[in-house]
Order: C-alpha cells, then sequence, then structure tokens
C-alpha cells in the first residue's frame, strides 16, 4: 500500500495555511464551486477537496459565476459523462475572460486518461491545472504554486495511487456519509475503464476507517455507507471486509451501515452471514450482475455464472428473507445477441431486483471490449435498454406495492427535490420514502422514524408517520 507520509500531509496543512492568510489579505473571501460527475466515490473526493478549499480560506459557493476558484471532478465510465465534463468546462472560458484570477481546474478519472489530459492541455488552455484520482492530497500544493504565478500544472499519474489520511473533510451531509474502505480495482472486467483510472487495489488501515467512523457518529450520522469499487477486496492486518462491518456494527450510536460495492465473485457467505445477524446492517445488498448470459459474463471477465449468481441471491434470501436487492446491468455489450439479452430479461424475472442501474454499453480506450469486432449498433441497443427498463419498472411497481400497509423505519433527510410540500427520506432497504412536510415532521430531519405506507410508485413510496 501506498500510503502518503505524514511529511507529505504537514506539508500540505502549511501550504493550506499559507494560502488562507494570503487569502484573508482580500477584500471579501473568495469562493469555490465544485461540480461533482459519477459515483459516490467521486463525492466523497469532493468532500475532500470542498475540505482543503476551505482550510485555504475559500468560502462554499453555488454557481460558477460567483467562484474564485471552480474544480470539475470528473467520471469515465461512459463516454456520455465526459462529454457532459468537457461541455461544463467549456462554459468557464468565458467566466475566465471576465475574470483572469479565477482559477479552474479539473479532477478525477476523465483526465486520469493520457489523451483527455493532453486534450485538455490543448484545447482548453484557460484549465489551469488538472489533478489525477490518487493525487488529489496535492491539491494544495499545485493551487498555491499557480496562484503564485507558477506554470500550468498536469498532475495525473494514476498507475500507483495512494492512501492519504488526515485531510480535511467537508460533508454534504451530517446524517448521511460516506467513509472509503478501499480505492482502486483490480479485477479489469473488459468494458471498465476503473482499474486504469483509480490503479491497484488498495486498502485503508483498519484504526484509521475506524477513527473516522467513530467521527462521524459523534457528529451525528446515522447511516454510514462504506465505498470501494470492490469493498470485498478489503484487507487490513489480516481482517477481511466481513470482519470490518462486524467490527463498526458493533460501535455505539443509533445508526445503520451500508456498503457499496460489491463483486458476485467475491461477496461472501461469511458477509452475509455478519450482515443478518447484526441489526445496524441495513437489509439491503447492491450486487452487479451486468449479464444474465455465461457467455456474456465470461467475455466480460466476470469470473462468476448466473447459476453461481443465483445460489448467492438464495443464501441472501434464505438468511434475510425482506432484503431488498439491486443490480447494474448493461446492455449492448459488444456481441450481445438477442437471445444473450433475453437471458438478462429471464434473470430480471427470476431474481426480481427491488432496483437496477442499467447502462448502455459504451465503448471505452484501453479496455478490451471496445476493440472486439462485434460491435451493437446504437438502435439495438436502445431498443434493448427500453425493454429492460420496462419490464424492471413493471418488477419495481410490483414489489414496491407488497409494501403498502406495511410500517418502514426511515431515515428523514431533508425536503423532497420534487416538491416543497413532501419530505424525503430512505427505509433500510435503501427505498425512497416521501411524507408530508408539516412543522413536526421537519422537526425529524436527520433522524428515524416510523412510517406506514400508504401508497407505492415504481421509484418511491409514500406514507406517513406512526405517532
Ligand atoms: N459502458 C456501460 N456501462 C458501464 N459500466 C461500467 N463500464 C461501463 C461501460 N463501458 C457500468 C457497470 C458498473 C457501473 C458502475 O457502470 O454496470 O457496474
Ligand atoms: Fe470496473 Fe469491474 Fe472493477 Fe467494477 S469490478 S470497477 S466494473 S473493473
Amino acid at each position: 500500500m501506498i500510503k502518503v507520509t505524514n511529511e507529505q500531509i504537514e506539508k500540505q496543512y502549511r501550504i493550506m495555511h499559507a494560502v488562507r492568510e494570503q487569502n484573508k489579505k482580500l477584500d471579501t473571501p473568495p469562493k469555490c464551486f465544485i461540480r461533482t460527475f459519477g459515483c459516490q466515490q467521486n463525492e466523497a473526493d469532493s468532500e475532500q477537496l470542498r475540505g482543503m478549499a476551505a482550510e485555504m480560506g475559500y468560502l462554499r459557493c453555488d454557481t460558477p459565476e460567483e467562484a474564485d476558484l471552480i474544480l470539475v471532478n470528473t467520471c469515465a465510465v461512459r463516454e456520455h459523462a465526459e462529454l457532459r465534463a468537457l461541455s461544463v468546462t467549456g462554459q468557464f472560458k468565458k467566466l475566465k475572460e471576465k475574470n483572469p484570477a479565477l482559477m479552474i481546474g479539473v479532477c478525477g478519472c476523465m483526465v486520469t486518461q493520457e489523451h483527455r489530459m493532453a486534450q485538455v492541455k490543448k484545447s482548453y488552455p484557460y484549465v489551469d491545472f488538472l489533478i489525477g484520482t490518487g493525487m488529489l492530497y496535492k491539491f494544495p500544493e499545485i493551487l498555491a504554486d499557480r496562484l503564485s504565478g507558477g506554470r500550468r500544472s498536469f498532475t495525473v499519474d494514476a498507475a500507483e495511487g495512494s492512501v492519504a489520511e488526515g485531510l480535511p473533510i467537508i460533508r454534504e451531509s451530517k446524517a448521511t456519509t460516506f467513509v472509503s474502505v478501499m480505492y482502486g480495482c483490480n479485477n479489469f472486467c473488459s468494458y471498465c475503464v476503473v482499474p486504469y483510472t483509480r490503479g491497484r487495489e488498495r486498502s485503508r488501515e483498519r484504526a484509521d476507517i475506524i477513527a473516522e467512523v467513530k467521527n462521524v457518529i459523534r457528529n451525528g450520522a446515522k447511516e454510514i455507507t462504506l465505498l470501494g469499487q470492490n469493498v470485498n477486496s478489503y484487507s487490513s492486518e489480516g481482517r477481511d471486509f466481513a470482519d470490518l462491518v462486524s467490527e463498526i456494527c458493533a460501535l455505539d450510536g443509533d445508526f445503520i451501515l451500508r456498503f457499496m460495492t460489491s463483486h458476485p465473485k467475491d461477496a461472501s457467505k461469511k458477509l452475509i452471514d455478519v450482515m443478518a445477524e447484526n441489526k445496524k446492517c441495513a437489509k439491503q445488498f447492491h450486487l452487479p450482475l451486468q449479464s444474465g448470459s455465461r457467455r456474456v459474463l465470461e467475455v466480460m471477465n466476470r469470473k462468476y455464472t448466473p447459476e453461481s449468481y443465483l445460489s448467492l441471491v438464495s443464501y441472501m434470501r434464505e438468511k434475510m428473507p425482506d432484503i431488498a436487492i439491486s443490480s447494474d446491468i448493461i446492455v449492448g455489450f459488444p456481441g450481445e445477441t438477442e437471445e444473450e439479452f433475453e437471458e438478462t430479461l429471464s434473470m430480471l424475472r427470476y431474481v426480481e431486483f427491488d432496483m437496477i442501474f442499467s447502462f448502455i454499453y459504451s465503448p471505452r480506450p484501453l479496455t478490451p471490449a471496445a476493440a472486439m469486432e462485434c460491435q451493437i449498433p446504437p438502435e439495438v441497443k436502445s431498443e434493448r435498454f427500453d425493454r429492460l427498463l420496462a419490464l424492471q419498472n413493471e418488477i419495481s411497481l410490483k414489489k414496491n406495492l407488497r409494501l403498502v400497509g406495511g410500517t418502514e423505519r426511515v431515515l428523514i433527510e431533508g425536503v423532497s427535490k420534487n416538491s416543497e410540500s413532501m419530505l424525503m427520506g430512505r427505509a433500510d432497504s435503501n427505498k425512497l420514502v416521501h411524507i408530508p412536510r408539516t412543522t413536526d415532521t421537519e422537526a425529524l430531519i436527520g433522524s428515524f422514524a416510523d412510517v406506514k405506507i400508504t401508497k407505492a410508485e415504481t421509484f418511491a413510496l409514500f406514507g406517513e408517520i406512526v405517532k
């Protein structure tokens, strides 16, 4: 493991404090705007970037127009996400023309790829610095250098990656928090760019994780999600991920524990047993299937079969009959035949996932699948995607309707994004639950409440607080 030395971290703190002193001399405190694309790991990285920016004296702002520092934290999992990040970055050109002192940085998975790094360097000359995923801890040093007239910088080496402890974090929410347990991925699924952008697997030390979890609990965390590209590969002091989950569940505090993402080839019975035994473990499992075809799974380099996946699901349901299972599905992987796609549909009908995240296959540079000859035409991919969604929507609705009349323990998170008159929260199953917003219910934000479910839709449940 490549743990960043204390000296390096101390150096970043010294630089952060020097920048803060400079910023204090300005008439008004400078502001920082961060735009995040992609997965929860990126959200967690942005919380660390925000923490470092705050330590340097930057206030948060919610529009780029007010900002003195703009960070774009990018994703590379699909081309669409990259094009959006590039387009957003392009819009900042005008802001830089108006305010040449504006600092613009692009970080995350997209710029960790050679060709994107070169593209941003050449075609986006108003971008001041790029920082790769394994180098985020160097953000203070890179920003300070540029602020004092240094050259544009491109620090994107991803091959190794690092584990940096002790950096400041500003979390988006006190009640629902992310804690990374491992970084990187060694699986090299043939479609996936992540092993190239986030480097090799490395776990944080057990003691560092436990200290952070205790800290977030002390600060009011009610839902803790352990994050890793492949949490089942976690290992520290001879202890595996199931041991870590067990140890966290034994900590004092009224919280629930979730984790993602698990790989079906590594998710162990031991982990499922630990979940079943611990009340604090949410009865929810995200287990990406990707395809229901044995042949496609093999070409994807997933190293499990539909049968072994199903036996894992059976074991989970045997131990936890009410467990909610969600999945990721890719449609239109190179060479996927109509029959193979229908095998995926059959798996959906058989397993009855509570929810799926479905993706149209997107060829990624460097990945073996991108070089395969039998790419599926876009119209076939989108037709399959529509059929997949229609089937899953039916299943999700059917499963949600079964919950009407029952009571769910819900963590009330805040005002609903869709309606000012509703509050939203998450049940143990991670399903979205809406309740009417009143002064009484508003007082429950950030805490658990029992909710009687009165109505179900495809993507959400509705209910009322049980007095
Ligand atoms: N195209 C489409 N979907 C992809 N995913 C990963 N790589 C690709 C790709 N090239 C999906 C997988 C993964 C999720 C995070 O993104 O389903 O589980
Ligand atoms: Fe990508 Fe596969 Fe690693 Fe997940 S397990 S990050 S899909 S390579």
